[in-house]
């Protein structure tokens, strides 16, 4: 099930998982207006804004969707800037067949939102990546700079990057209109800032965006629990995907995790501060990290407190975690699916601790298999998600 907007109006609904958004729109919804050109995100035909930003909807998952803003040419009915976009439209003969002609003008919109200045250049860059293949592109360069000629001449000013919060991806939930007091407040993980003294990177303490929770129960007290979760390489080993890249101290490792997330893997490199309660047997570990390919940055905190259980011979340990996501990943990656990625990765980390308390060290070769494989997560999650669906079906 997931639950957005669309064109201002809440819808639920229940979407496989493979269906993408512009099939979700066009056979689900009968919004038709969204057209599907190549189905590979190269024609631009199905452009939409998601989030308020233009985005590839043959190429966007529907169940990533969920808690999102989606506009389609159908939502814009009333937009000035497209009316006005329409009109110079059809004064320039910017179209004749028209298939393109609504993921052209939702790309058009957000050049006449940004651009100072009418630049064929610039207007042909932003453009690039719609394509159309019967009028050329001549009259649709026409028709876009006479509109940003015309607002901006009646003293419509340009819009800094739309409006948006800079950092946030179409379809990340936190590319919405912002103030610029907003775009203050958004906790910035772009860069690693390092400490002048000694050049350590610097962790800062943020407030994450998303949080949920998990927990696991291991056959052994909370002693010793605590213990193994004092021993940072110890945790690292039963990371999933993790290494340790410098010698850590009990409050402080600095490593990176591997994610292979559909198209996309991600190396991210970073710190963790880590605070310990003995008392009260809990914990705290403020992590952030960057990749520099995928050109995503995290922040993340994980909070866990032991609960003794089976009078004491078992722990049940509690997890709540938070984070922020920037970036490509934050694209793909939305709080459903990485919440039950991080199931998966608990599940796995629970077991591998489980071992290790056993005494029982897994060697290179298991380690590796042990690696944050997003595409074999991500398999797994849709098949679980698939059977939840298939006993709804079978449950009626
Ligand atoms: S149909 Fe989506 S980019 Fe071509
Ligand atoms: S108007 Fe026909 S493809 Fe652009």
């Amino acid at each position: 099930m997931i639950a957005l907007t669309v064109n201002a109006r809440a819808v639920k609904a229940s979407v496989e998982p493979r269906t993408h958004l512009a099939d979700f729109l066009r056979d689900g919804l009968n919004l038709t207006g969204t057209h599907l050109g190549c189905e590979h995100g190269v024609c631009g035909a199905c452009t939409l804004l998601l989030d308020d930003m233009p985005a590839r909807s043959c190429i966007t998952y529907a169940v990533a969707c969920d808690g999102a803003r989606v506009t389609t040419i159908e939502g814009l009915d009333d937009d000035e800037i497209t009316t006005e976009l329409r009109a110079a439209f059809t004064r320039e003969h910017a179209l004749q067949c028209g298939y393109c002609t609504p993921g052209m003008l939702i790309s058009a919109r957000d050049l006449v939102l940004r651009l100072p200045e009418p630049d064929e250049h610039s207007i042909r860059i932003g453009l690039s990546g719609n394509l159309c293949r019967c009028t050329g592109y001549v009259g649709i360069v026409r028709a876009v700079r006479s509109v940003i000629d015309q607002r901006r001449r009646r003293g419509v000013l340009p819009i800094p990057d739309g409006g948006r919060r800079t950092l946030g991806p179409a379809g990340s939930g936190n590319s919405a209109n912002a103030s610029t007091s907003d775009i203050a407040r958004v906790p910035t993980t772009r860069a690693e800032t390092r400490d002048e003294d000694n050049g350590a990177m610097v962790i800062p303490d943020f407030a994450p965006e998303k949080f949920f929770k998990q927990e696991f129960t291991v056959a052994y007290p909370p002693g010793r629990v605590f213990d193994m979760l004092g021993d940072v390489t110890q945790v690292a080993a039963c990371l999933p995907g993790a290494s340790l890249t410098g010698v850590p101290t009990p409050e402080r490792a600095e490593g990176m995790i591997q994610v292979k997330l559909g198209p996309i893997s991600a190396d991210f490199r970073g710190a963790a501060r880590i605070e310990r309660d003995l008392e009260n047997w809990s914990g705290r570990i403020v992590g952030t990290g960057s990749d520099q390919r995928s050109r995503s940055s995290t922040q993340g905190e994980i909070r866990y407190r032991l609960v003794p259980t089976e009078q004491g011979a078992a722990t049940r340990v509690e997890l709540s975690i938070g984070y922020s996501l920037r970036g490509m990943l934050a694209q793909i990656a939305r709080e459903g699916l990485v919440r039950d990625l991080a199931a998966r990765l608990t599940a796995d980390f629970a077991r591998n601790l489980d071992l290790h308390l056993l005494g029982v060290e897994s060697d290179g070769s298991a380690k590796r298999s042990q690696s944050l494989n997003g595409v074999l997560l991500l398999i797994d999650v849709l098949r679980t998600r698939a059977c939840k669906v298939l006993r709804r079906v079978w449950s009626r």
